[in-house]
């Protein structure tokens, strides 16, 4: 049976294709059409996956839309309408951009694939949400914990999976939290008041809490509380982003926490206004945190269950994973590498395929490697079109000459694979660097990614030495499989991993399986070799403001526009002519001497 899986409309648009229960592939609208968080229609990324798979579309056996767009419809209306006449502008403004052609996506996928309404289905929002964390996790029994900004109402929903011996599956969610009390919206809300993009810079309001102390954490509880079942209520007085659009918090917000900061504003954590911002964030982190805690705990006790799976947009949040498992009393916490609404194709899919039509359980693999594979032979024509040094060699030369390159201090873009689905670069579309100084973070952030950032990058190392370099709790090391944890670096190497480590101690790590990317993690075993320390920084292949890169052309133009030393996609190499003279004289001695003490 063959599905093809659809999210779109809202942010971050995608498809996935499950061909007899397994998925075959799945990519982002935004990697293919170099729009950052496109939300179209994804038609280049349904094309992408039938050609994929040698499919026309009258081969497949449905198509399933993510959510229900009535519903959704039915949220919007009654909003709009509850808060009538105060929202009259926001009616137009939230038919255009969280509905837009929504209402009519049966017509506009029957129109654009050819099949037939018959064959379209829907899946609730949070039901996708919930197929895509439990269906893909190595787990036959798990509770489910969603949540996110909104879906068609539900906000947050609990409950559990089992993948049964006879190979029936089934999804229950039993309870669900309704717009407009979301601890989405919440998070977000803070994320205007801060200054950021909505949707896209949540990361920086948690990367900003590390600089931060909870002092006005009983503020933030003002805005949400706490119901005798264990659910929560906003204070809609502190809010306005469920009647305009315009604007999310309310007056009263600004008179709780003062006036907001402007996006042009830089922080300067040394003024009062600069500490007032970081205070917000973590405080803000703090409430979601204990709430999300209180949550899943509460839905231990009553599935006694020892996993959770964790989805929606939420669990993004590695700082909230690291605490639920810590506290909540389950003992493994699974998170997807996408667990936001681009992972609902793949979600989408999966419900379908297991709970409508009621198809026989199936192993889902256990990586984020879904997207189309780059071509190293692409990469030399192009850059040998351009007369750059190109050099094709064989797996044990590149990863050799490539932990050299690291060593030296050069900057590696790393291409190999297949893409990844999801935010986070996990091996197939990274840009890697040596780890150890902070003077690499800032030229990363000078040279590369054209930002001022409050999280430092993201380190890899390799499962087996996760535990050396970072402090692991129990079950810690399935959280950091697709870095979805945030855990302390042990304190005796955070100087020798300053460039990935954050003001409060912690990391973002990837814990490499051997399996997942063997050529990365050959890689880290080389630099391991030279160095004593078998950790990289891993950041996403991409420029600010740019989705990932996908295929060579884009690796190789980007590599071209920024301080990337050194390109790798494939077998090939490519090397910037000015990285060899650019690189400071006293890390080739370093690299060498390193060298030279691990070979003996
Ligand atoms: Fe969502």
């Amino acid at each position: 049976m063959k599905i093809l899986g659809i999210s779109a409309h809202y942010h971050d648009s995608a498809a996935a294709l499950v061909i007899d229960g397994v998925p075959v592939c799945a990519v982002q609208e935004e990697r293919l059409s170099r729009r950052k968080s496109d939300a179209a229609f994804p038609l280049s990324a349904i094309e992408w996956c039938l050609e994929h798979a040698s499919l026309e579309p009258e081969a497949l056996d449905a198509v399933v839309f993510y959510e229900r767009p009535m519903l959704k419809f039915d949220r919007i209306l009654t909003c709009t309408l509850r808060a009538f006449p105060h929202s009259w502008r926001a009616f137009p403004k939230a038919m255009k951009n969280s509905l837009g052609e929504k209402v009519w996506v049966r017509g506009i996928i029957s129109s654009h694939l050819g099949v037939p309404g018959r064959k379209i289905l829907f899946t609730k929002h949070h039901q996708s949400h919930a197929a895509a964390a439990f269906l893909t996790a190595p787990t036959r029994r798990a509770a489910i914990l969603t949540a996110d900004a909104v879906g068609e109402w539900a906000t947050l929903s609990v409950g559990h999976g089992e993948r049964r011996p006879d190979g029936a599956t089934a999804i229950t969610l039993l309870r669900e939290i309704r717009f407009p009390h979301s601890l989405g919206m919440l998070y977000s809300t803070f994320t205007a008041y801060l200054g950021f993009a909505v949707n896209e810079d949540e990361y920086k309001v948690m990367g900003l809490a590390g600089y931060g102390r909870p002092t006005m954490v009983d503020k933030a509880r003002q805005l949400i509380r706490r119901t005798p079942d264990g659910a929560f209520n906003l204070d809609l007085d502190y809010f306005e982003f469920h009647t305009t659009a315009e604007r999310s918090f309310s007056s009263r917000f600004v008179e709780l926490f003062g006036p907001p900061r402007a996006s042009y504003e830089p922080i300067d954590l040394d003024t009062a206004d600069g500490q007032r911002y970081a205070d917000c964030a973590a405080s803000v982190q703090r409430v979601l945190e204990d709430t999300l805690v209180d949550m899943a705990a509460a839905l231990h006790q009553e599935t006694g269950l020892p996993d959770l799976c964790l989805g929606g947009g939420v669990a993004l949040n590695g700082l909230a994973n690291a605490r639920i498992l810590a506290e909540s009393g389950f003992e493994r916490v699974f998170v997807p590498p996408a667990p936001g609404d681009a992972g609902c194709a793949l979600g989408a899919a999966l419900y379908a395929d297991r709970i409508h039509f009621g198809n026989p359980d199936r192993e889902v693999p256990d990586h984020p490697f879904w997207g189309p594979v780059v071509d190293g032979v692409e990469l030399a024509r192009l850059a040998g079109e351009d007369g750059q040094p190109v050099v094709e060699l064989d797996d044990r030369a590149l990863i050799n000459q490539t932990a050299d390159d690291l060593v030296a201090g050069r900057i590696v873009g790393w291409m190999d694979g297949a893409l990844e689905l999801g935010p986070r670069a996990l091996g197939h579309r990274s840009i890697l660097a040596a780890p150890h100084d902070a003077a690499m973070r800032d030229r990363l952030n000078r040279d590369i990614k054209y930002r001022e950032e409050f999280r430092p990058f993201a380190p890899v190392v390799p499962i087996e030495e996760a535990d050396r370099f970072f402090e692991l709790p129990p079950g810690g090391t399935r959280l950091t499989r697709f870095m979805s944890g945030v855990f302390p670096v042990r304190r005796e190497w955070r100087a020798r991993l300053a460039a990935v480590t954050h003001v409060d101690g912690t990391a973002r790590l990837q814990a490499l399986d051997r399996e997942m990317a063997p050529r990365l993690y050959m890689l880290l075993e080389a630099y391991g070799q030279r160095t004593g320390m078998p950790v990289l920084l891993n950041t996403s292949f991409n420029l600010a403001g740019e989705p990932i890169v996908n295929r060579a052309v884009e690796g190789y133009t980007t590599f071209l526009r920024c301080g990337i030393d050194v390109l790798v996609a494939g077998q090939t190499r490519v090397m910037k002519r000015t990285a060899a003279v650019a690189e400071p004289k006293e890390k080739i001695a370093w690299s060498r001497s390193a060298a030279g003490s691990s070979a003996g």
